[in-house]
This record gives C-alpha cells, structure tokens and sequence, in this order.
C-alpha cells in the first residue's frame, strides 16, 4: 500500500490522510487489488515479458480498462515494464526526475515492483508518494510532478491514455528536494 514521505524523512501510511494532504494536488489514489490467479502470478515475475506476454498479462487487468474505457472515455493502455536489464534504462528515467507536467492526466495502475511520485502541494513544499503493487494512481494534466525508481529499480505498470499526444513531459525548472531514504515501512 502507498506511503507519503517528506523531506525530513516523515512518513504517513494512512489512507485517508495520505488522500488528504494529496487532494488539493487533484491527485487520485485508489486500491485495486491484483487478481490472484497463478498464470497472472508468474507472468509478473518475469523480468522481460515479450508483446505476447504483456497481452496476456494485460488481458487479466481488462476490465479495469473497461470500466475506464466506459466512464472516463480512455482509449488504449499497455504495459511498461522497467528492471535494470532494460537497455537505457537510466536515459528513460532522466526524462521524468525533473518537475513536469503533462497536458493529460497520467494514469498508472502498478502490478509489480514500486515506484516514487513526487508532488508540489500548494505551500510550496514537496512530498513523494512510494506506490506499490495494487495501488491505482491519477496524476491530473497540468500538476506539478516527477517519477523516480526505488533502489530495486523495477516497475511493471499498466499506462491508460485518451490521447498519446497529452502524455509528453514539459518541464517547469523547479528544483526538487533531496529526500531522505528511509527503511521500507
Ligand atoms: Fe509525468
């Protein structure tokens, strides 16, 4: 389940504060459990899934696509799948540690492995969201962010898109704040 982390090295793991201190950015957080299926099990686990296993992977998640598809109008998703085996890894990920915004929302459903949100909260200050297997996060057009891995450097994803032209980054120079890591809690 998602943590909210400060720079000072602070953590909340509660939900509904996390939803809180999070909604005046507009962000959505939501828990999606992942089936429990065994195919679905051990397709996660590969490192590398090719086209046909990402569609076969993806086809399990299909109808939280759906009910995207029907109530918000999203048109296509896909899978990305990040480990440190991924040639230009640390090139992909350069692109999105600098604060940005998009000029559509960018929504993530993580299945596997985690990864580091950070926002720009209406004071000024700045907070990072570790989301985690199960956790469905909607990042609004417009808000400030940036998206870094955590030390064990993988990610699988689904990606929900209305439109592949909204979801470029476009950087807004704010610097970012160093972030104590902490233990996993
Ligand atoms: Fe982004």
């Amino acid at each position: 389940m998602a943590f909210l982390s400060f720079p000072d090295g602070r953590r909340i793991s509660d939900p509904s504060e996390i939803r809180t201190i999070l909604d005046p950015v507009g962000v959505r957080l939501e828990r999606w459990p992942i089936p429990a299926d065994k195919e679905l099990i051990a397709l996660l686990a590969l490192e590398r899934p090719v086209p046909e296993e990402s569609e076969r992977l993806l086809a399990f998640l299909e109808p939280r696509f759906e009910q995207l598809r029907t109530t918000l109008g999203y048109q296509s998703r896909d899978l990305v799948s990040l480990s440190p085996s991924l040639p230009g890894l640390e090139a992909l990920l350069e692109r999105f540690l600098s604060c940005h915004t998009h000029d559509d929302d960018e929504i993530r459903y993580v299945i596997e492995g985690e990864g580091i949100f950070g926002f720009v909260l209406p004071d000024d200050s700045q907070v990072e969201l570790t989301v985690l297997a199960g956790d469905y996060i909607n990042v609004p057009r417009g808000a400030e962010h940036w998206f870094r891995l955590t030390p064990s450097r993988r990610i699988k994803a689904v990606r929900y898109f209305t439109s592949r032209e909204g979801w470029v980054p476009l950087y807004t120079g704010r610097p970012v704040l160093s972030f104590r890591e902490g233990t996993r809690i």
